[in-house]
């Protein structure tokens, strides 16, 4: 392991992800974290992250000085190289000219760091604090014409900085930097893999389950089918899990779970047909705030319901991510968790929680369900709110409204699919306003319902901007959906980013 303490830079979690990226397991940890800690983690080395303040400032953030004589060796980029030459003696100051983007550094003698590199290569800086001073017995490693000090190391005591960002794709070889680091320096080796992390958790899941039994919510989506699928692979029929249709799926989602998880997994999978409950509740309501509160409410009422009828669960698993538990308390992460409300299950549920996919990254999680043998449409699919379509029905939900969007939205997909754009572009779907126009068709007037496209590229869906599909595709689309989908007589596509808009209409 080696660990990655946060002192606030943007591109920490990227930090613990090239890390992974070289089969060493990483995690990030508040900069507060204490060398005692540590201790006990026991990890080969020690990252320090960037940040965004000056490192010279009252009140700048620091780390228990006592990781400096833990004798593990410790990487510091940028404001953590400086923390470093503070703690060690040197001077930091304020560069001249704030250094932002692309540079070229030189190489000096051949240090451990840039082994086998060339000796003059780009780099990506960011940085408003120089080193003016490196401390001593350090030696500058790397330079450029204004950021003298670019890189620097003290062999013996196991200490080495960068200025610039290894982990950001614009350093030409940042991660065979990163790669020394954790080869070389700290005597890592390319061991976590997927099939070693899944021998390592069915064992954890084994000893901690023992003879008992477990409950899984399923939702369909990728975190907790794949997370479904590794407690299953440890335990077997000891997992039971709980599929609540609640009326506002997609077109042939609910077969679609049931086939690859239940008959293709052999899951033992409950599934509660709860759509005329859900779609009752719903009756008459049109306020976007209200229709969510009635799906989340409803979705906990069933849950519990059906879990009491269980006798002797006493685990509950969770798909929770590695993402979920860092932004845990941040900003962020509150307009994350709102986003929870469906799925989240009540706190005081008496279950033990087994959370086995919260060390890993979205992306990992799907490297691990293709290694668990989970099917490439649950492995790849789209995110998928958990109030569903009762958010893509605009206003009312009506029965008839919901087959025009699961209709169309099952054309959209298949053209997407067709357009080999399914992986490209992050979330895709139909949702209908709640409006009619006039149109014609043969050789009669129209006053039907007009359908809308939502397509949009994003990394999180924190922000999001409007996918630029090929005109043909979007027209092959259109013509389709007019013809097959009843009631509908226009479609529109959204061209809108987020902000100022949100991916959901609702
Ligand atoms: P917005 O519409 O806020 O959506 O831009 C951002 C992402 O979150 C999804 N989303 C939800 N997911 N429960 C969820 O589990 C919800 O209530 C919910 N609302 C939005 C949305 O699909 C998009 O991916």
């Amino acid at each position: 392991t080696i660990i990655v303490l946060d002192f606030g830079g943007q591109y920490n979690q990227l930090i613990t992800r090239r890390i992974r990226d070289l089969g060493v397991f990483s995690e990030l940890h508040p900069n507060t974290i204490s060398a005692e800690k540590i201790k006990e983690l026991n990890p080969a080395g020690i990252i320090f992250s960037g940040g965004p303040n000056s490192a010279y400032v009252e009140g700048a953030l620091t780390c228990d000085p006592a990781i400096f004589d833990l004798d593990i060796p410790i990487l510091g980029i940028c404001y953590g190289m400086q923390l470093m030459t503070l703690h060690y003696g040197g001077k930091v100051e304020k560069a001249q000219h704030r250094e932002y983007g692309k540079a070229d550094i030189h190489v000096q003698a051949n240090p451990v760091l840039f082994e086998g590199l060339p000796k003059t290569q780009s780099v990506w800086m960011s940085h408003g604090d120089l080193i003016v001073e490196p401390p001593e017995g350090f030696t500058v490693d790397a330079t450029n014409p204004s950021c003298p000090v670019a890189s620097m190391s003290a062999p013996e005591k196991k200490m080495y900085g960068v200025q610039f960002h290894p982990e950001v794709r614009h350093t030409q070889f940042g991660d065979d930097m990163l790669k020394n680091f954790a080869y070389r320096v700290c005597g890592c080796s390319n061991e976590w893999t997927m099939a070693n992390f899944i021998d390592e958790q069915v064992a954890i899941i084994r000893e901690q389950v023992g003879s008992r039994n477990v409950l899984c919510a399923l939702s369909g989506g990728v975190d907790s089918s794949v997370a479904a699928a590794l407690v299953h692979r440890a335990i077997g029929d000891q997992l039971t899990c709980m599929f609540i249709d609640h009326g506002l799926l997609r077109k042939e989602e609910a077969t679609g779970v049931m086939e690859s998880l239940g008959r293709g997994f052999q899951m033992n999978i409950v599934k509660i047909d709860a759509a005329k409950r859900f779609l009752d509740q719903l009756e008459g309501v049109s306020d976007p705030e209200q229709k969510r509160k009635i799906i989340g409410n409803e979705f906990i009422y069933v849950f519990e319901e059906e879990a009491g009828k269980l006798e002797n669960v006493d685990f509950l698993v969770q798909g929770t991510l590695y993402t979920d538990v860092i932004e845990s308390g941040t900003d962020t992460a509150q307009t994350i968790k709102s986003h929870h409300n469906v799925g989240g299950l009540p706190e005081d549920m008496k279950f033990d929680l087994i959370e086995p996919l919260n060390t890993l990254f979205k992306d990992e999680v799907r490297k691990l369900g293709t290694e668990l043998g989970v099917p490439d449409e649950i492995v790849w699919r789209q995110p998928f709110p958990g109030p569903g379509l009762g958010i893509r029905v605009l206003g009312e939900i009506t029965e008839q409204k919901l087959e025009i969007v699961r209709e169309s939205d099952y054309i959209l997909r298949e053209e997407i699919k067709n357009a080999g754009l399914d992986r490209e572009i992050w979330q895709y779907f139909t949702a209908l306003p709640d409006m009619r126009s006039v149109g014609v068709m043969g050789d009669s007037r129209t006053y039907d319902y007009t359908v809308g496209i939502r397509a949009v590229t994003s990394i999180d869906g924190m922000t999001s901007d409007w996918a630029r599909i090929p005109y043909d595709v979007l027209e092959k689309i259109s013509t389709r959906i007019v013809n097959e989908v009843q009631h509908v007589n226009r479609v529109v596509y959204d061209v809108t980013s987020k902000p100022p808009s949100t991916i959901e209409w609702e």
